[in-house]
């Protein structure tokens, strides 16, 4: 297998939530109220799973290599977009958080903020996957042997490995310290 096959894998997950932030969107402007609960769900998923462990592999581990290569300006381009996304996806699921937070505590004004953020990621995360899927994975494993793409492989399952236990280490240290 090729490491683009689990990130091609994980992004048919992340479109599964994009399809249900979509629906939290019609709830929202049919009920004119939302569900924090829902967006609880969906923040986890964005920052544990599409961030910390898909956008981590992918620039932790894959763009990392790349960067070491002599890159097609073609290619230097796209990775630097990639992350520009990453880093705006980062920014607006901060972004929803707060606003959820505010809501919460009754600022309904909020909600405004609460469906920009959702639009946002729902536009987003389609656009960028296609990117990565149509023009990106493809000609990036060109720059790689048969073995240096097995070590990335390898280094992505043991990446996987690691993450639930750091993220479980990092809610018991922010129980500890009273940040949660
Ligand atoms: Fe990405
Ligand atoms: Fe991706």
């Amino acid at each position: 297998m090729k490491p683009i096959g689990p990130l091609m894998r994980e992004h048919r997950l992340i479109e599964r939530m994009v399809k249900q932030l979509e629906a939290e969107l019609g709830r929202i402007n049919a009920s004119q109220r939302c569900e924090p609960s829902f967006i609880d769900i969906a923040v986890d998923f964005f920052r544990i799973y599409a961030d910390r462990t898909h956008h981590g592999k992918e620039e932790d581990i894959l763009f990392a290599a790349l960067a070491r290569k002599r890159l097609a300006k073609e290619h230097r381009e796209t990775m630097e977009g990639l992350i520009a996304d990453h880093v705006f996806a980062r920014k607006t699921v901060g972004r929803l958080v707060a606003a959820k937070e505010k809501y919460v505590s009754g600022s309904t004004a909020s909600m405004a903020d609460i469906t920009d953020c959702i639009t946002e990621l729902v536009k987003l995360y389609p656009r960028h996957i296609e990117k990565e899927d149509e023009h990106f994975f493809y000609p990036s494993m060109e720059y790689f042997n048969r073995r240096e793409q097995d070590e990335m492989l390898d280094r992505f399952w043991e990446f996987d490995r690691t993450m639930v236990h750091t993220k479980y280490q990092k809610v018991l240290a922010d129980l500890e310290e009273g940040r949660a």
